[in-house]
């Protein structure tokens, strides 16, 4: 299937180290409160990982990472976690409106800025 992207972010990721910034907040905050040790967590397009795969690694849990963009977001997720030594579990480059999660039980699946990229029917909003 052929996706339609409206921001080259693989561009944006060669450019740039760490391009979309700091931790999001909303997510800062519910795995501050969450009570669960190195559950297994899905970020369903997450780019380079600096705002969100890394900070959750860090916290000790296991992070599979999936983006389409390759080969920026991910090798830039991978470097980092290999180099803080993190359990992210998988970095994968795929579409996510195809990809097959690999078997198993994931605690948390978070998608952060990344529906609006898909189309409606993608993202299983109707017409
Ligand atoms: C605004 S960025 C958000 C990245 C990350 N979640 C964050 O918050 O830092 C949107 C991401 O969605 C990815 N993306 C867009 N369409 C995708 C698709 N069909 N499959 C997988 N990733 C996709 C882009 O490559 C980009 O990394």
């Amino acid at each position: 299937m052929a996706v339609f992207m409206a921001y080259n972010y693989d561009k944006l990721y060669g450019e740039t180290r760490d391009a979309l910034g700091a931790p999001t907040q909303v997510f800062v905050d519910f795995f501050d409160q969450y009570d669960r040790e190195q559950v297994r967590v899905l970020d369903v397009g997450c780019g380079q990982g600096g705002r969100d795969a890394l900070f959750i690694a860090r916290l000790g849990h296991a992070v599979v990472g999936v983006d389409i963009s390759p080969p920026n977001g991910i090798r830039d997720l991978m470097t980092a976690a290999k180099a803080e030594q993190l359990t992210i579990d998988g970095g994968v480059v795929a579409d996510i409106t195809a990809y097959a999660p690999p078997p198993g039980r994931f605690d948390v699946v978070l998608i952060d800025r990344t529906l609006h990229m898909l189309s409606k029917p993608e993202r299983g909003a109707g017409s």
